[in-house]
């Protein structure tokens, strides 16, 4: 069933309100997503985007019933991964010969996909297609998310397709952000940009100032996954701007493991000593192994600092810090400090191995980590305490 978007632009897309992780099990989407296809009726019909992959027979039979597909002109695929470009096959056996727009990467990363040589027309940067009354004009936008990426803007009626850039996995009926709940789309529009932009920061920055130089007025944003920016569509674009710019909040984020609770108590412990010295400082723990680690990594996103702490084990941290440190290389946060601390029997390496791995995540260390020997006594608890008010000053 087709949504309008406003005259002459329909939603034909997916609402998948039943996944629950999406890249495999790589995101968690406690709220579902959305694969926003729209069909643009002008004197030339075109069609932007499709679905995901296991959607792709729906997808075709819905729009069979909304339009006859021979009418379709042009097909604009902004990114190839298959959430978006996951129908083609299905659509391309009916209507075969129709052109494909898409990116010069596309045209690799497509086949790549499908092992098919459909009607590849390539577009570059300030590249037109006209529709009759209305133009798209094509920006690619490489990187946001994969090379192949690019937006696509209608004149006329000022809306930017902007495919994964502003989006969040968010199922919503009513598909506009005035319809939604606020909390929820901030919730998932910053949870997508921390675990999955993050690490293209810089570039991201650089592809808004290409998109705003070129001055092209946007009065919706259509995205390809959850909500569209009807109301005020500039915030989503200024919140990425921040969120680009080495973002932070007045928040430090301490993440554990333990395996008797003696990791936990020096963990609360320390968190009273930062308490104690930034009462206003939004301090929240986490259990590594207990808590949803895309949730964890987003706090990570909006923290100024962030502890870790596990029992020392097998000669370093247990595998559910080993696991969110992976992630911290690989996301690439910036300006963040950092420290470490163990409870351990022997040897105690963990707080040593993590404060090293934190440094190669791009993380500011402030200290040599903390280390107690079995359980805290009363000493040990002062000085954990200690550390606390110690570590909310070097991060202040
Ligand atoms: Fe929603 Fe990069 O695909």
């Amino acid at each position: 069933m087709r949504k309008k978007v406003v005259d002459g632009v329909s939603w034909v897309g997916k609402i998948d309100w039943e996944i629950r992780t999406a890249h495999g099990k790589e995101y968690s989407t406690h709220k579902g997503t959305s694969y926003n296809a729209y069909l643009i009726e002008d004197e030339k019909t075109a069609l932007v985007d499709t679905v995901w992959e296991p959607y792709a027979d729906e997808f075709v039979a819905n729009l069979q019933l909304e339009i006859d597909l021979d009418k379709i002109d042009y097909i604009i695929c902004n990114h190839a991964e298959p959430d978006h470009s996951g129908a083609l096959p299905a659509l391309m056996k009916l209507i075969p010969d129709t052109p494909i727009y898409c990116t010069k990467q596309a045209t690799m990363s497509l086949p790549g996909h499908y092992h098919q040589d459909w009607n590849f027309r390539p577009v570059s940067a300030g590249d037109t297609l006209s529709l009759g009354k209305n133009t798209l004009t094509f920006q690619p936008i490489p990187m946001v998310h994969w090379p192949d990426s690019m937006m696509t803007h209608l004149s006329g009626k000022n809306i930017l397709f902007s495919n994964d850039a502003f989006g969040q996995h968010y199922a919503h009926e009513l598909l506009f952000n005035d319809l939604a709940d606020q909390c929820t789309l901030y919730e998932e529009a910053i949870k997508y940009f921390a675990n999955i932009l993050t690490p293209f920061s810089p570039i991201i920055k650089n592809r808004i100032v290409d998109f705003l130089a070129t001055a092209l007025p946007v009065e919706l944003i259509a995205t390809s996954h959850g909500i569209l920016w009807r109301k005020n569509p500039e915030q989503i674009i200024e919140q990425y701007l921040q969120w680009c710019d080495a973002y932070q909040e007045d928040q430090i984020t301490i993440i554990y493991d333990s395996m008797y609770n003696s990791t936990k108590v020096i963990a609360e412990t320390i968190a009273r000593g930062i308490l104690q010295h930034s009462p206003a400082t939004q301090v929240k723990l986490f259990h590594a192994a207990k808590a949803d680690k895309n949730d964890i990594l987003t706090e990570v996103f909006r923290s100024k600092a962030v502890l870790m702490g596990s029992p020392t084990f097998n000669k370093g941290p247990l595998s559910s810090l080993s696991a969110l440190l992976e992630e911290f290389r690989g996301l690439k946060f910036m300006g963040k400090k950092a420290s470490a601390f163990t409870s351990y029997g022997w040897s105690g390496e963990a707080a040593k191995e993590m404060l090293a791995q934190l440094v190669d995540a791009g993380f500011t260390t402030t200290d040599e980590g903390f280390r107690v020997h079995w359980r805290m006594d009363t000493d040990e608890r002062a000085k954990a305490l200690q550390f606390g008010v110690d570590f909310a000053s070097a991060t202040f």
